[in-house]
């Protein structure tokens, strides 16, 4: 499509009250300006990211996922503002659609009915029962005739309804004709974008009002809107994975990061959180478990299991208390209690409960390798680097720190002892001979 695209990121966000710029902190797992951008990557080949406060950080954490941003930095200090964040940006197409990068929730679908229109400038508004916040649009005649800033606003404007949700199709030449015109005059001292619909406006410049949903083009300028997009984003991700197949018992209850897929029957129970770019797969995660970037195939897990960033699990079962650590499982069973780190496990194992893999020794990180059919009794220890071959029985209560052969059994254990009588004796309580 021939459309440029900006987003402006320069902002302060002094109303986050927070050391991570605004458009860093994260939705559904991502930094919320990615949405903006990957949305706009959809419709155009042409982004500038605009920035200012913390711009290095911001515009690391952009290139880290994504390419062919340009990038530009707002002459902040002698033009403040959104009208300041867009004077200078040379745009290669002659439609030039200007989004707020704290609009996290909105996608290309959502901006579809806006490009579609044609005008000098098209824009974005809701009506809201409570419009404090927004800019207020004021329309007539079906066409918009100012947008006004809160903070600007007289008591008469303050109760418009209807606000600038923040999206605008500008025609490149309206663009280069008021820019330049902005002034300062307002209760912020700012170059406001907004200020150019007035202008144009008044040299019988069309401005066409778009209705949209607040669901896609909510703004956050506030940790309480954060968390309020957050939970809209979380409502759309299960839904889409919802309608693609994956069961959920109390939906509400349920995280999953915006880059987590699924395949094949899989069952989510309540309260379960799914981080990172895992991959879940015919699989049943259980209440109240976390599973932290990693894969996940034919396997049942949990309740209460954390598989943290690394593990790929396969045809196993993993039970409540079970924490598995950047380790291959397949085929294995571990029911209860257990810490598998920097481990490989092979089919038809059975870890007991209260088996740890000790994989660091405070310095460097160790693997324990076990291979087929090795029965592993409760409470014992395995001290990496170790490697446990197929058909191996290893006792409950062993350390085990010397690798183990096909076949064998492995025990270490200080032999029972049986003091009779010791307790009566020692709590001089019952007893015939007492
Ligand atoms: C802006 C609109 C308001 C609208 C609202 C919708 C103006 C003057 N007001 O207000 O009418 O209802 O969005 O969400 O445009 N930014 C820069 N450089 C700056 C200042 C801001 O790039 O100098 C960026 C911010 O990083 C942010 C975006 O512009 O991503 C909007 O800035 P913000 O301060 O949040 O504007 P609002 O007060 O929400
Ligand atoms: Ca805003």
């Amino acid at each position: 499509m021939n459309i440029s695209v900006i987003i402006l990121a320069a902002g302060q966000g002094t109303r986050m009250k927070s050391e991570l710029p605004k458009v860093l902190h994260p939705i559904s797992g991502r930094p919320m300006i990615h949405y903006a951008i990957e949305t706009a990557q959809r419709i155009s080949d042409d982004v500038t990211v605009v920035l200012f406060h913390q711009a290095e950080r911001i515009e690391k954490e952009i290139t880290r996922e994504f390419e062919g941003i340009r990038f530009k930095l707002q002459d902040h200090a002698n033009y403040p503002g959104t009208g300041g964040a867009v004077m200078d940006i040379a745009t290669r197409h002659d439609r030039v659609l200007v989004l707020n990068g704290d609009m996290p929730l909105v996608t290309a679908e959502a901006l579809e009915p806006i490009l579609q229109k044609d005008g000098d400038i098209v824009m974005s508004v809701f009506d809201l029962p409570d419009p404090s916040g927004y800019g207020r649009v004021v329309v007539e005649n079906g066409e918009v005739q100012a947008i006004v800033e809160e903070k600007d606003c007289t008591p008469e404007l303050k109760r418009i309804e209807t606000v600038n949700a923040g999206v605008y199709l500008f025609k490149k030449e309206v663009l280069d004709r008021y820019l330049p015109l902005l002034d300062n005059d307002n209760a912020q001292a700012e170059y406001y974008l907004t200020d150019i619909v007035k202008m144009a406006r008044e040299e019988g410049r069309h401005i066409i009002p778009v209705w949209v949903e607040e669901a896609a083009f909510k703004g956050v300028n506030s940790r309480y809107d954060l968390a309020h997009a957050e939970e809209m984003m979380q409502e759309r991700i299960r839904e889409r994975w919802m309608r693609a197949g994956v069961t959920m018992h109390l939906p509400s209850t349920i995280f999953i990061d915006s880059r987590a897929t699924f395949h094949g029957d899989c069952t989510l129970d309540n309260g379960v959180t799914i981080l990172g770019a895992s991959v879940v797969t015919a699989s049943h995660i259980k209440s109240h478990t976390v599973v932290e970037e990693a894969d996940i195939k034919n396997s049942s897990v949990g309740p209460m299991a954390r598989i943290r960033p690394g593990s790929v699990v396969i045809d196993s079962q993993i039970g409540n208390f079970v924490e598995v650590k950047k380790s291959k499982l397949t085929g294995v069973k571990a029911g209860h209690l257990s810490y598998l780190g920097d481990a490989e496990i092979e089919e038809g194992s059975n870890i007991g409960a209260g088996t740890i893999t000790c994989n660091y020794d405070g310095r460097k990180k160790y693997k324990t390798k076990i291979g087929r059919n090795v029965f592993v009794g409760s409470d014992t220890q395995l001290v990496a680097p170790v490697t446990i071959e197929d058909n191996v029985m290893i006792a409950a209560g062993t350390t085990v720190t010397k690798d183990v052969k096909e076949g064998s059994l492995a025990i270490s254990r200080t032999p029972q002892k049986i003091v009779e009588r010791f307790f009566h004796r020692f709590f001089g309580t019952g007893g015939e001979n007492g």
